[in-house]
């Protein structure tokens, strides 16, 4: 089954309204002239700025989506600090990143946390991008892909099989995380054939099939094509590289070569 192609840019903690805007506009410019229909591409700047990247996306009727970086699992509530899905979604969200590795490690977030948070997020219909991937220890332990299909199988339980199928797992070793070291592009595939293999468990082969799995880790526009040759690789989550409009383009642009 053909897998269109996703490019999703994660700002993390990075672009106030203003140069969120600037940024937004950039990105939409250029892919207004020359939109590639064969490939999804989404933006997730930090929640203060969903709102105004949005309205910039659709005045300018690109079909750039936003997402979110994170969401809490409960719709309302005594919940401090904390972003709902039904917030997300009236803004226009169409996806959510959910238990990225930083979250994981500085904010304490756990297997069980992320799988909430995945079913709250499918409840509401938004897309989930699932992010998984081992520390330097573990793969140097040699037990990479069990631990990365443990968090799969963490993040998915209890979901059903026509729940998932809009899902999206993102596979960032955190060791090529913002380090410039990327996997190589037979290391990344290996894992994410096992993640695809893992989700056929889990759903059967149909499912698996026609969900998305990114790469992530020091993704750029010199490493982006050999990467997505890869057969279980079908885009990237991209967090340096998102934040020129000229290297997001790039890697837009090799998703539809
Ligand atoms: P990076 O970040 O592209 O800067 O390595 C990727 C990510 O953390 O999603």
């Amino acid at each position: 089954m053909a897998r269109k192609p996703l490019m999703a840019g994660n700002w993390k903690m990075n672009n106030t309204i203003a140069e969120a805007v600037v940024l937004t506009q950039e990105i939409a410019n250029r892919l207004k002239r020359a939109w590639p229909d064969k490939a999804d591409v989404v933006i997730c700047p930090p929640f203060v700025d969903l709102k105004p990247a949005r309205t910039v996306l659709e005045f300018d009727k690109t079909e750039v989506a936003v997402g979110a970086q994170d969401v809490y699992w409960e719709a309302s509530g005594a919940y401090t600090g904390e972003i709902s899905v039904p917030m997300l979604k009236e803004i226009g969200c169409e996806y959510c990143i959910v238990g990225h590795s930083e979250r994981r490690t500085l904010f304490g977030e756990t297997n069980e946390d992320v799988n909430r948070k995945v079913a709250a997020l499918i409840a509401g219909g938004i897309a989930p991008i699932v992010c998984v991937g081992e520390s330097l220890a573990v793969r140097d332990e040699g037990t990479t892909l069990e631990y990365v299909c443990a968090q799969v199988r963490a993040a998915f339980a209890g979901i059903e099989a026509a729940d998932a199928a809009h899902a999206v797992v993102a596979y960032e070793p955190i060791w090529a995380i913002g380090t410039g070291r990327t996997a190589t592009p037979e290391q990344a595939e290996e894992v994410c054939a096992a993640i695809r293999a893992e989700l056929a468990r889990l759903f059967g082969d149909e499912a698996a099939e026609g969900m998305r799995i990114l790469y992530g880790g020091s993704m750029n526009p010199g490493n982006v094509e050999a990467l997505l040759a890869q057969p279980d690789i079908d885009g990237g989550l991209v967090g340096g590289a998102s934040l020129k409009a000229e290297s997001f383009i790039q890697l837009v642009e090799a998703c539809v070569r």
